[in-house]
């Protein structure tokens, strides 16, 4: 009951995470017929239809200039900030931008967190932010002002199919936590705000730089069943695997997966890493099968969004905030409709404490 588990608390035409058969619908459109199909800007036109504009190019403008309005902030980047993790500094910036819920306050909370976020890592690495461009698209700008190149066609696509898998999933935490802030009306900054807080845990958004952690642990395939062992005698949980509502293969680690192969062939993948990461998966499982036998326990969508943000480029301090450039589109497209059923979310709790003498 404390983790309100099973309990309904919304209706939503934004997406259903069917746990038992392990398929995840985003406005009518499997997963699959999604990823690689659909650009980001494409499906953000699918979740805010009455917010963004309805088509993927209309979209692309839009969000191309509230990119360029969100890079004005990064002028005011200051070494206290600079200084934070990417996550905190990228919640603390976003913490700058106005609040509200009409349309261009939407835009720019959803640009933000691709200008933010590569912006971030370079001032920490002592190299000067780079411009958005309008003329890329956002998984392709968010690149460029990453490295100061052009991305390849690959590493673009691997972005774009990132983005688009994780743009929504229900009732998650943090989507939970925007609809609970938008609906006190406080507005579409608050919400995403309050909500990047839910997503930096490591029960959620935050674990995929860990997961880095464990491989870098484990060191060589040979290891990762002795290594994960002893993990799982101490009682610690593997970070990538276990969900809560998947009682199956979380759909969304199959796209990454997909996604993360196709890059490798490309040569933008490290195989041995590669390989690495599949002995890690594979001990993992058996492990969790051993330990938890009632309980299906498998690969999360964090997996292997550890291993493609990585080969990206970026660092595992930044994983979270990449999280929520996608992660931000279902966050606003939630918030949005929250708004519109007028109803402020107020649940009710059982008094456990000591009688009043
Ligand atoms: N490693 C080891 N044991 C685990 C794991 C894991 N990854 N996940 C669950 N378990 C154990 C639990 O400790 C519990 O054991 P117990 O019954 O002896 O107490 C049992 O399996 C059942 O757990 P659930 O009730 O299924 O787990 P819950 O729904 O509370 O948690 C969660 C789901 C938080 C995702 C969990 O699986 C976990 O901590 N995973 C690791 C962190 C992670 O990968 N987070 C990202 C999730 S995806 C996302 O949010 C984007």
């Amino acid at each position: 009951m404390s983790s309100l588990e099973n309990v309904i608390a919304a209706e939503t035409r934004l997406s259903e995470v069917d746990g038992l058969n392990g398929r995840l619908v985003i406005c009518g459109h499997s997963l699959d017929a999604l990823a690689g199909q659909k650009s980001f800007e494409a499906v953000l036109a699918l979740l805010l239809p009455d917010v963004l504009s309805t088509s993927e190019e209309a979209v692309r403008a839009e969000l191309a200039q509230a990119r360029l309005r969100a890079f004005r902030e990064v002028a005011r980047l200051d070494t206290d900030l600079v200084s934070l993790s990417v996550t905190e500094a990228l919640r603390a910036l976003m913490a700058r931008l106005p609040d509200g819920e009409d349309k261009s306050v939407a835009l720019l909370q959803i640009a933000a967190p691709a200008v933010f976020v590569p912006a971030l890592i370079r001032e920490r690495a002592g190299q000067k932010p780079i411009p958005p461009h309008t003329g890329r698209s956002h998984a392709a700008d968010m690149l460029a002002m990453l490295t100061g190149n052009q991305p390849v066609e690959e590493q673009i696509r691997a972005l774009d199919i990132y983005l688009v898998t994780v743009s929504d999933h229900g009732l998650n935490a943090s989507t939970f936590t925007a609809r609970v802030v938008a609906s006190t009306r406080a507005g579409y900054a608050s919400a995403v705000l309050a909500a990047l807080g839910a997503l930096k845990g490591p029960l959620h958004g935050g674990a995929p730089g860990p997961v880095l952690d464990m491989l870098d642990a484990v060191a060589t395939p040979d290891n990762a069943t002795a290594w994960l062992a002893g993990e799982i005698s101490r009682g610690e949980r593997l970070m990538g695997f276990g969900h809560r509502i998947y009682r199956v293969r979380d759909p969304r680690a199959d796209a990454l997966k997909t996604a993360l192969n196709r890059l490798g062939a490309a040569g933008g993948m490290d195989i041995d890493r590669l390989a690495l990461a599949e002995a890690v998966e594979r001990a993992a499982l058996a492990a969790l099968r051993a330990a938890k036998p009632d309980r299906v326990l498998e690969t999360n969508v964090e997996f292997f969004t550890a291993l493609l943000l990585e080969a990206l480029g970026f660092p595992r301090d930044a994983f979270t905030g990449v999280f929520a450039a996608g992660r931000v589109g279902g966050w606003i497209a939630h918030a949005h409709e929250q708004i519109e059923t007028g109803r402020l979310i107020r649940p009710q709790s059982v008094y456990v404490g000591p009688k009043a003498a």
